[in-house]
């Protein structure tokens, strides 16, 4: 199958040009001007005049199909990775988890069989850690050779993903010395713990307290800690969803002192706020995630962050639960409320409208922060994050000036609503090709499940 592209904007993190891109099967073959004068017979033309021909998103931070808090995350890998590609986002990496008792590679078959036969399109898989006696360490080196080079660890939750600092130490001095990566929560769940204990039996049951239990010096110690013990442990660290400034503060003072510390942030720490919470009847409660949202003050400096890469990345830790069925878990009791919230779907076209039309950064930076830079981080670059002769035709055509209302009604994603409800941007994904596959066309789905393909990674950073 061979498909040209022509006449669209390419832009890469690096790149600005208006060329036509052949597809030969899966892989970019060739990129030049009025390549149908050289190219011979395609099988389809995609005129991608006056728009963005961009890299296939990158979601590094998803959640699909995960138990939690007495529930499951309501998208599975079929429903979000379909969301995920009307979205412009053609790879996730999600999290499996492990449990108490099982084997790092028992953990993997479930998510593996989670995903096989669904996703639409590719995925790999990072793996939260929980239980790692030292007889079990070899076990994340094994895990890096089998292409799943990152690791979750958690500070928070304690009794159910918390685990100590020891742990976090040789984990670190494991998976740094075999080129891997930790992926950190990091949040002092045991102070979190007290506090979220003191207001419940001061009666506060609101959603709002899990903001109010959750402070932003919990997340900044955190983040201070986890990014000192990986210095220990000659190890790099990657920060998961950072929401505010004082933690970024702290990697921020880690990277000016050379060390290996990254980060990522997430569009509801960029455009929502802890006002939110105030929503009556439990409405509050669809923004009840972890970290919690923050001060409006905040958003401007993880902007800035962004601009300054101090912050590399940004996912969505897309973790939906239904607000009727499963928020309503914790309707008398916050600490019951399942955390997390959807985004798959709105990442890009938020990113672009915020980032790029309110001139906030470029739309080479555009392409990094969503694609190339989680491509290199974990592992998938040259591959995947950009477009190049011998990548993957993992193709996003992104038309800059259509603007689209986000609402529940209209969104793809297998959840009652949108943490985004009526809020307008301008620019939205029109066409997308993973791996030369024409998965959506028009705005309409055209892929299938089970079409997207497990991706072994490497261990570059
Ligand atoms: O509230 C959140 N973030 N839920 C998903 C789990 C996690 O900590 O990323
Ligand atoms: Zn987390
Ligand atoms: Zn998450």
């Amino acid at each position: 199958m061979k498909t040209l592209i022509q006449n669209g904007h390419v832009v890469t993190a690096i790149d600005s040009y208006t060329a036509d891109i052949l597809i030969d099967g899966p892989t970019i073959a060739m990129i030049g001007v009025h390549l149908e004068k050289v190219v011979g017979a395609v099988d389809k033309t995609i005129d991608a005049t006056g728009k963005l021909v961009i890299p296939g998103g990158i979601d590094p931070h998803t959640h699909m199909d995960l138990p939690f808090g007495g529930t499951s995350s309501s998208d599975d890998f079929e429903t979000g990775t379909r969301a995920a590609a009307l979205g412009g986002t053609t790879t996730i990496i999600d999290f499996a988890v492990q449990y108490r008792g099982q084997s790092l590679n028992q953990a993997l078959d479930v998510w593996f069989a989670k995903a096989e036969g669904k996703a639409a399109i590719d995925y790999g898989f990072h793996l939260i850690v929980t239980d790692l006696p030292d007889q079990r360490l070899p076990e994340l080196k094994t895990l890096i050779q089998q292409g799943v080079p990152s690791f979750k660890l958690f500070m928070a939750y304690p009794g159910v993903f918390l685990v100590d600092d020891g742990t976090i130490f040789k984990a670190m001095s494991v998976v740094g010395e075999a080129g891997g990566l930790i992926c950190m929560h990091a949040e002092n769940g045991v102070v979190i713990d007290v506090l979220v204990k003191r207001a419940l039996a001061e009666g506060k049951t609101a959603p709002k307290y899990h903001a109010l239990t959750r402070p932003a010096r919990a997340e900044a110690e955190g983040v201070h800690r986890a990014i000192a013990i990986s210095e220990m442990a000659n190890s790099p660290v990657y920060i998961v969803h950072l929401s505010c400034n004082e933690a970024l503060k702290e990697v921020q003072a880690a990277r000016d002192l050379g060390l290996p510390a990254y980060a990522e942030t997430c569009p509801q720490y960029l455009f929502l706020d802890d006002t939110y919470y105030e929503q009556e009847d439990f409405e509050g409660a669809k923004y009840v995630m972890t970290p919690p949202l923050r001060d409006k003050a905040n958003q401007e400096q993880l902007w800035k962050g962004l601009r300054g890469n101090d912050l590399q990345v940004i996912s969505t830790d897309h973790c939906p639960f239904c607000f009727k069925e499963q928020k309503e878990l914790g309707r008398d009791d916050f600490s019951k409320i399942p955390n997390g919230g959807p985004g798959v779907e709105n990442r890009m076209s938020l990113i672009f409208d915020g980032g790029v039309v309110q001139k906030r950064i470029s739309l080479n930076r555009f392409v990094e922060l969503t694609s190339t830079a989680a491509a290199k981080i974990f592992g998938l670059f040259p591959k995947k994050g950009t477009i190049a002769v011998g990548s993957d035709a993992d193709i996003v055509i992104f038309d800059p000036s259509l603007q689209e209302t986000i609402s529940a009604k209209t969104h793809h994603m297998r959840v009652d609503y949108n943490a985004y409800e009526g809020r307008t941007v301008c620019g939205v994904t029109e066409t997308v090709l993973v791996r030369g596959n024409v998965v959506v066309e028009g705005r309409i789905f055209k892929g299938r499940a089970g079409n997207g393909r497990f991706l072994k990674r490497s261990t570059s950073v």
